[in-house]
């Protein structure tokens, strides 16, 4: 039997809050509570098909077959969708990305998100928006956000009853609410990043980790406030912190990951000096060197300029909030 091909396409998303170390990692049930925004400019488009004729799964990840650990981890994930739609045909699954994978951008949140809606599609199954939610979050924590589109909570669910039913992701405001921007500085391209799981697994061992936990749900409901009121000086300094406490607690765990390059101070500096000089411009970070800087889409295009008269910085990429996981008729094979 060879089921219907479906094609998905899913944008990445940048955090305000950030999701790092789970209270679950099994089920990537994470610590706490986090907050969103798609970037329409980096996409992810997979499609999928079973087919019984097929002895293995067959991933391939722009044109060229996925490495070992990657297709395990497709392959994991494949199998809770084959068992919720009770199926045991292999799939074939192409994915590409519309930015260079080489450009040091994260990719797993598009990825995982396109993977769920068009794997649990063409396996038959018809999730609404909470269920692929829930399942995304599976194969990524953060791809359960790139399921709804614009701006986006996941509720974290920590009560010692809470189950994975209850950690998913949800519309705050749609993309088009506020004109916010993203321009993405890329300070290097290193392929060779410490995946995000390395960081989420070793989170608790930081002496800090405690102190944010506890500090986190106070600038939790400021950022959520002051995103709902389309407020960026009143959220800007909140995601900065977050930024730069995410990485302290990475570089102060056993073992310690260092994502920043030299690159990375510079231009946090520069935004800074920027703000100073009237141009308001907030920095933010993924698990990652380059820099994500928030800005009014009126700004964006000054703030792109500058980013690119910069030493440090190779690429820049301007993105706009960005809508949810979605069908397409445009198959990869
Ligand atoms: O979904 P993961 O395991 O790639 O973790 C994402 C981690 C950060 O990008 C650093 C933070 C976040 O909330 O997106």
């Amino acid at each position: 039997m060879q089921t219907r091909k479906v094609t998905a396409i899913s944008c990445a998303n940048i955090a305000f809050i950030k999701y790092w170390g789970n209270h679950d990692a099994k089920l990537r049930m994470p610590l706490n509570d986090s907050l969103s925004m798609n970037l329409d400019a980096l996409t992810t488009e997979t499609t999928v098909e079973f087919d019984d004729a097929l002895e293995n799964d067959e991933i391939v990840i722009g044109g060229e077959p996925a490495d070992e650990k990657t297709t395990a981890r497709v392959v994991e994930h494949l199998n809770r969708i084959r068992q919720e739609a009770k199926l045991n045909a292999k799939a074939r699954v192409h994915s590409r990305n519309n930015f260079p994978s080489a450009a040091g951008l994260a990719s797993s949140a598009s990825a995982f998100a396109a993977l769920t809606l068009a794997a649990t599609r063409a396996a038959g199954l018809e999730l609404g928006e909470r269920q692929l939610s829930i399942l995304a979050r599976q194969g990524s924590g953060s791809a359960a956000r790139s399921i709804p589109a614009g701006f986006v909570e996941w509720l974290a669910a920590t009560n010692v009853t809470s189950t994975s039913e209850q950690s998913y992701a949800r519309q705050l405001m749609p993309p088009d609410a506020w004109e916010l921007c993203d321009v993405i500085a890329i300070v290097s391209s290193d392929a060779k990043k410490i995946p995000s799981a390395e960081g989420h697994a070793v989170a608790h061992t930081s002496p800090f980790l405690g102190e944010r936990i506890s500090r986190l749900p106070i600038r939790y409901h400021r950022v959520r406030r002051e995103l709902l009121a389309k407020n960026l000086q009143g959220m800007g300094p909140d995601i900065e912190t977050e930024a730069i406490e995410l990485h302290m607690i990475a570089m102060t765990s056993r073992p310690p990951i260092f994502y920043w390059a030299p690159g990375t101070v510079r231009v946090m500096d520069a935004v800074r000096e920027w703000r100073r000089e009237g141009l308001e411009a907030y920095y933010t970070l993924d698990a990652g060197p380059n820099v994500h800087i928030i800005v009014e889409a009126k700004n964006a295009d000054e703030i792109a300029k500058r980013v690119r008269e910069l030493d440090a910085v190779q690429k820049v990429f301007v993105s706009a909030p960005g809508g949810g996981a979605t069908l397409s008729e445009n198959h990869l094979f």
